[in-house]
């Protein structure tokens, strides 16, 4: 594709330098004060903004995070296992700032702010009021990637929120919350935001009707596995359970897994089981249900 004689805009390549997310790459991000305890039991807090979802089946939900090797917070989370991420307002970002200062070990970096501490439900080290989420954590795996950075897989212990957001339907609940979304920093000084005030909301819609064109060969492949495996009544039955616009999937995942584990019919049983592995539960269906029931 010609991109000049297109009105496409040009490309070039730029160089992958330390803190290539954080300088050319735009990364937006979640900001977050970890609070944690050291080894005597002396609160410490830091500004973290790298910071993902792991696992997203509730049976396990767990987060990572990612440190310098020598952060204070690091450190204490080796020690005593236990972490809690706030999420502070845009309103509070001087405060939050604040804590992503290189005050020495030891010292608690929320006396130089305005927040106020209270006591977490779950773990030791203290949650931050004005917070409006909060997850409590215990650390699940700690990876030492090299001399200069790890990551901490954190098990959620404790979701908490002000009270009244959870009920909130998104659009209210994000200018409400009003959190700040990092867009990196200038040479490590000038750090840039904006925030969940001003948000817009598209709706994803279902793909046009089209027929893919088949490779050669895959075709017959696919339709002599396709007609190999049976489903029984009761199987059949919990796949009706499915909601309508994830049934295909669903039925292309049980068949692709129980194929590659050597059975030939889908049971009820099998189902059941790969259900509870694969952590569909009842609950998490009567969510898909109720989101399906959900008038446009
Ligand atoms: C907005 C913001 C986000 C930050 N995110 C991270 C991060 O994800 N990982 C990290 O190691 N340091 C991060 N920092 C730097 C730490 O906050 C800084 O090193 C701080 O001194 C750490 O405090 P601690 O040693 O008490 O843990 C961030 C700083 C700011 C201001």
């Amino acid at each position: 594709m010609d991109t000049q004689a297109n009105n496409l805009p040009e490309k070039e390549e730029v160089r992958i330098r330390p803190f290539w997310y954080s300088d050319y790459w735009i990364f937006p991000k979640l900001i977050t004060i970890v609070t944690t305890l050291d080894k005597h039991g002396r609160i410490n807090a830091g500004a973290y903004s790298h910071i993902m979802q792991h696992d997203v089946m509730h049976k396990t939900p767990r987060i990572l995070l990612g440190f310098r090797n020598t952060s204070d917070t690091f450190n204490n989370i080796r020690q005593t296992g236990e972490f809690v991420i706030n999420c502070p307002s845009y309103d509070t970002l001087e405060d939050m700032m604040e804590t992503g200062r290189f005050y020495p070990e030891g010292a608690n970096e929320l006396d130089y702010t305005n927040y106020t501490m209270i006591p977490s439900r779950k773990v030791k080290p203290p949650s931050i009021a004005e917070c409006p989420q909060i997850i409590e954590c215990t650390v699940d795996k700690i990876y030492e990637l090299d001399r200069t950075q790890g990551h901490v897989l954190g098990k959620m212990e404790a979701i908490v929120m002000d009270k009244g957001l959870a009920a909130l339907p998104r659009a209210e609940r994000l200018p409400a919350m009003n959190l700040p979304v990092g867009l990196g920093d200038e040479k490590r000084k000038y750090y840039f935001y904006t925030s969940t005030h001003d948000v817009v909301m598209h709706e994803l819609g279902d793909p046009p009707d089209f027929e893919v064109e088949p490779v050669a060969g895959e075709a017959e492949e696919e339709a002599a596995e396709a007609e190999a495996m049976e489903w029984d009544a009761q199987a059949q039955e919990m796949l009706n359970g499915v909601p309508k616009a994830l049934q295909k999937m669903v039925r292309g995942q049980v068949e692709g897994t129980l194929r590659d584990r050597g059975e030939t019919a889908v049971t009820g049983k099998l189902f059941e089981e790969l259900a509870r592995e694969f952590g569909l539960s009842e609950e998490l269906l009567d969510r898909y249900r109720a989101d399906a029931d959900t008038p446009a």
